[in-house]
């Protein structure tokens, strides 16, 4: 086992007096759980905004939560590194999930969640039938979609996965050369075109089903390829989702990312439902790797000014590191 991070004397004592006191602990407890804004923390522990800021600027002074600021909306997590973040991660460690604060707390961090979700679920049912349409308001579609299948080129696949699907798009692009394609997204709206577009192109090695990308209840080892395509920016856990993606991966299956790079408009947070404004490499370069995968490249394509595509489109791609034995389809060596 690994011993614990040591810490000067004065740094030690800043972290406990930070983190003993009833809401910043509670604060503590809620952001193990997930990033959240101020605002979401207010509605959760129902207190004041400037009080609970001035709580999360205490515990980010002593190292136990960081904050990062994106556009107008600034987002608070645990901390990644340093002895404050791995002594959070302890005492969390160390909460009893039964206790009647925390449980409640989680409570309504669910219901949080669930009407962040809602939301955007209601966004999707209202704009379902123009998907195609806005899509093409923000990405060059052909630039990025040679691109994707440029990168998945250099090994032919049999299955693929295609999480958060919306209308099915990527099913479509590579459905003629699978044997089997699934499309999953929460949406019934975007179902329902996903299903008219697959059934147009006569696609029947492909299906979509309704399913949550944080959870989704297939078998480990089951794909050779997953795309997570435009999807990541709406969620509040793209960590989670990428881990839960790379479960199901077949070993050096590949898992493709696709999504915008860091920009400033913040009009998509308002009336698009987006809840963050892009990616920096590193970030999903960084949750691939802790979801287990090696990261075999990551590129950036510049938006065309002659095209509608306003905004540079990133790609990554993280492949399982277990090696297939040739001719042993199944059989694998660590
Ligand atoms: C911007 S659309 C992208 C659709 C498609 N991948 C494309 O690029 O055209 C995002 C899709 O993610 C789906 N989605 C959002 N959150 C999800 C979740 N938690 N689980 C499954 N699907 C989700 C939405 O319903 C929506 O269809």
């Amino acid at each position: 086992m690994s011993s614990p991070a040591q810490l000067p004397f004065a740094d030690l004592n800043g972290v406990l007096k930070a983190a003993g006191e009833e809401t910043r602990l509670r604060i503590v407890a809620l952001l193990a759980e997930a990033e959240l804004t101020v605002s979401e923390l207010t509605d959760i522990l129902r207190q004041s905004q400037p009080r609970i800021s001035r709580h999360l600027r205490l515990l980010a002074e002593a190292g136990l939560v960081e904050r990062y600021r994106e556009g107008t909306w600034a987002f608070f997590r645990l901390g990644d590194r340093g002895g404050g973040a791995s002594l959070a991660r302890e005492l969390v460690a160390r909460l009893d999930p039964r206790d009647v604060t925390i449980a409640r707390d989680r409570e309504r961090l669910t219901t949080v969640r669930a009407s962040r979700a809602a939301e955007a679920q209601k966004y999707f049912a209202r704009h379902a039938a123009q998907w195609d349409r806005i899509r093409r308001l923000h990405v060059a579609d052909d630039a990025v979609e040679q691109a994707i299948v440029a990168a998945l080129a250099d090994k032919p696949f049999r299955s693929l996965l295609d999480l958060g699907t919306g209308t099915g798009r990527l099913l479509e692009l590579f459905g003629p050369d699978l044997e089997r394609g699934l499309g999953l997204d929460m949406s019934r709206d975007m179902l329902t075109l996903a299903r008219a577009r697959l059934d147009r192109a006569g696609l029947r090695q492909c299906s979509v089903r309704q399913g949550d990308i944080y959870d989704l209840a297939l078998p480990k080892d089951s794909f050779d390829v997953v795309t997570i395509h435009q999807v990541l920016h709406f969620l509040d856990d793209g960590a989670r989702a990428i881990s839960e993606a790379a479960r199901v991966l077949r070993p050096s299956g590949r898992l493709l990312v696709v999504d915008f790079a860091p920009h400033n408009l913040e009009f998509l947070r308002d009336e698009h439902a987006h809840r963050r404004l892009g990616f920096a490499p590193e970030t999903i370069s960084g949750w691939l790797a802790a979801a287990g995968l090696d990261v075999v490249a990551q590129q950036t394509l510049s938006p065309n000014r002659k095209t509608e595509g306003k905004i540079a489109v990133s790609l990554w791609l993280g492949r399982d590191p277990r090696v297939l034995i040739a001719g042993a389809k199944e059989r694998e060596v660590a």
